[in-house]
């Protein structure tokens, strides 16, 4: 049965930037796999999925991190916080490495996809300069953070999107220099502090005659 459209409003009217997290409240492991399995089946750009989803466990990396995000109390206080990272090239091995992945899932070979392979080399080797391929591949990891935020907001799970960040100091405190991947944004997860202002502000949305066209 398909969810009905008054539960997607009201969890969509309940969510909200969540500036302060209660630090005691933690995410169950059966929502935690199911927001997992949200970013794992996040669609991408011909399937390429160029991300990584790092989760940060360990509260002293959470504290360096949140130094390296306005000082957030997010970072700090949520159940969950995982920093999305994009791939900063795209090169034949990896597209080799993926047409073997789709041969093996689908029952096909990768010879078979030779047509496939001449088109992702062309459009995401060939035409793309190393920071081309980086911009392409953080528009994939928005993708990742929609599906999640929704989720999220349907499974009751508060959550906080965050640009504010310093993404080189995130790349160093992470030890990603040179490993290919980049930090994008982070997202914090968990539940709001009962005392956070912020649930009680009233949405500042455009109508939808103001954004939706019909031609
Ligand atoms: C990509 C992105 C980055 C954001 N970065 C931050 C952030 O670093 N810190 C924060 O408190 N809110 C951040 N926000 C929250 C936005 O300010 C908020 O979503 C927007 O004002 C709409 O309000 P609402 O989400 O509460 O409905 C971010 C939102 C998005 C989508």
């Amino acid at each position: 049965m398909a969810i009905e459209s008054h539960k997607i409003h009201e969890a969509l009217n309940w969510r909200y930037a969540v500036k302060r997290f209660d630090p005691s409240k933690k995410i169950p492991s059966v929502d935690w796999q199911t927001l997992i399995e949200t970013l794992r089946l996040t669609p991408s750009s011909y399937g390429m999925e160029p991300w990584r989803f790092v989760v940060i466990e360990n509260p002293e990396l959470r504290a360096e991190l949140r130094a390296a995000s306005w000082n957030q109390s997010q970072v700090t206080d949520s159940s969950h916080f995982v920093v999305f990272l994009a791939k900063d090239n795209v090169s034949e091995t990896d597209i080799d490495q993926y047409l073997q992945r789709v041969a093996n899932a689908r029952g096909t070979t990768v010879e078979s996809l030779a047509g496939f392979k001449s088109m992702l080399m062309k459009n995401l080797v060939k035409a793309m300069t190393p920071e081309q391929a980086f911009q392409w591949s953080q528009r994939q990891v928005y993708i990742a953070l929609g599906f999640l935020l929704k989720t999220a907001a349907l499974l009751k799970i508060d959550s906080t999107p965050m640009e504010g960040l310093d993404p080189l100091r995130y790349d160093q405190v992470l030890g990603l220099e040179g490993s290919g991947w980049r930090t994008v944004l982070a997202v914090a997860l968990g539940y709001r502090h009962p005392d956070d202002a912020y649930q009680k502000h009233k949405k500042v949305r455009f109508t939808a005659d103001e954004i939706i066209q019909y031609k």
